[in-house]
């Protein structure tokens, strides 16, 4: 008997069910190429359903959502809610409450997307980032001190355990292993100047790396890592990093690997129901135009796919995308200007399979 996986949707708003249906499509063609079936079960959360009900993230349906295989998401923002509600609401507080404290973010150049640096071959932008995702300045601590007066103090703090950090840092020892690319992980951070977040991290990491005899283990300032990430790419094959640190870091490197187009991401809990999306926002301005790119989303979906053991399908799709773009037929990674619509990359990527 075939194996039944159950995943969640949560399309969201804005371009976001356009990008989940493709991906979608992709699933379950590959479960059906592969032999395996995949129940989804979709659930209405996002500004729209804010808008109409007031209701962000009912905790019943956080409840719910532990007992699935996966979670799969489009992408969650709407233009008429206060910056932060639907973030905080439901982005972060699931990311919390399902403890997905990995935010694993691939950054690879496919054939045929134009990265600002050129010359850059697709050998040389080939990286994983690892994000510690439930800590850090996002931990929300800190308030207000004479609020709304001229004498306002704001604090925000960074919350970094010795068990947060040293259980992310494992992660990332263990993905560079198993990975087999260069063996290098380097520990990205900023000792230089936050003199005890980094230094507790710089710590955990040197303990952890005597675990790993054979990983070549490498520091370098997130300021620097910047100027790398562009200047020389082919030098980082997984970097791990702290909450704010590796926000910033990766939407820097999907940019080189050729826009927000192909860049996913996983909200990892290695123990535990993890979620997948596409890392862009949910570009209210393309809603219903049928012309955002598909493929950042059916990349988080071959991760989700790798995450609960279908490795073969998730390699499957990753062979497919590459097709895809080497055929020539997708011309470029931008919404409205790849020359196909968001089905249309779809039905290209699914005919590879
Ligand atoms: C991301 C996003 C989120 C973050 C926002 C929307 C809260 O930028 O997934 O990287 O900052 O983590
Ligand atoms: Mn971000």
């Amino acid at each position: 008997m075939s194996k039944i996986y159950k995943i969640a949707l949560i399309p969201g708003d804005g371009t976001g069910p356009e990008v989940i249906r493709e991906g979608v499509k992709i699933i379950s063609t590959v479960a059906k190429k592969n032999d395996f079936k995949v129940d989804f079960v979709n659930y209405d959360i996002g500004g729209t359903r804010y808008l109409k009900t007031g209701e962000i993230l009912p905790e019943i349906i956080v409840e719910e959502l532990k007992k699935f295989d996966g979670i799969y998401l489009g992408a969650i923002g709407h233009p008429d809610v206060k910056p932060g509600i639907l973030e905080k609401g439901i982005l972060l507080k699931l990311r919390f409450e399902l403890d997905q404290y990995i935010n694993l973010r691939p950054v690879k150049l496919y054939p045929n997307v134009e990265t600002p640096i050129k010359d850059k071959k697709t050998e040389d932008i080939d990286m994983i980032i690892v994000r510690e995702n439930t800590e850090g300045l996002y931990a929300g601590a800190g308030g207000f001190l004479r609020k709304d007066t001229s004498h306002e103090v704001a604090i925000q703090e960074s919350i970094n355990t010795r068990f947060g950090v040293e259980r992310c840092v494992r992660y990332a020892f263990e993905l560079t292993k198993k990975r087999a690319k260069n063996n290098k992980l380097t520990l990205c951070g900023k000792t230089n100047v936050l003199t005890y977040a980094s230094s507790l991290w710089q710590r955990a990491f040197n303990d952890v790396s005597k675990e790993y005899t054979q990983i070549k283990c490498d520091y370098a300032n997130v300021d620097a890592v910047c100027m790398w990430l562009i200047k020389n790419p082919e030098w980082f094959d997984v970097i791990v990093t702290d909450n704010l640190f590796g926000d910033i870091i990766t939407d820097l490197a999907a940019m080189i690997q050729g826009g927000m187009g192909v860049a996913a991401g996983g909200n990892i809990n290695p123990k535990g129901v993890s979620m997948f999306e596409p890392m862009g926002g949910s570009a209210p301005k393309y809603t219903g135009m049928n012309v955002i790119n598909p493929i950042a989303t059916i990349n988080a979906g071959a991760m989700m796919l790798e995450n609960i053991g279908e490795l073969k399908s998730a390699k499957d799709i990753d062979n497919a995308v590459v097709k895809a773009l080497e055929s020539g037929k997708i011309k470029s990674m931008s919404a409205g200007k790849m020359g196909l619509s968001t089905t249309e990359v779809g039905d290209l990527i699914a005919s590879y399979l």
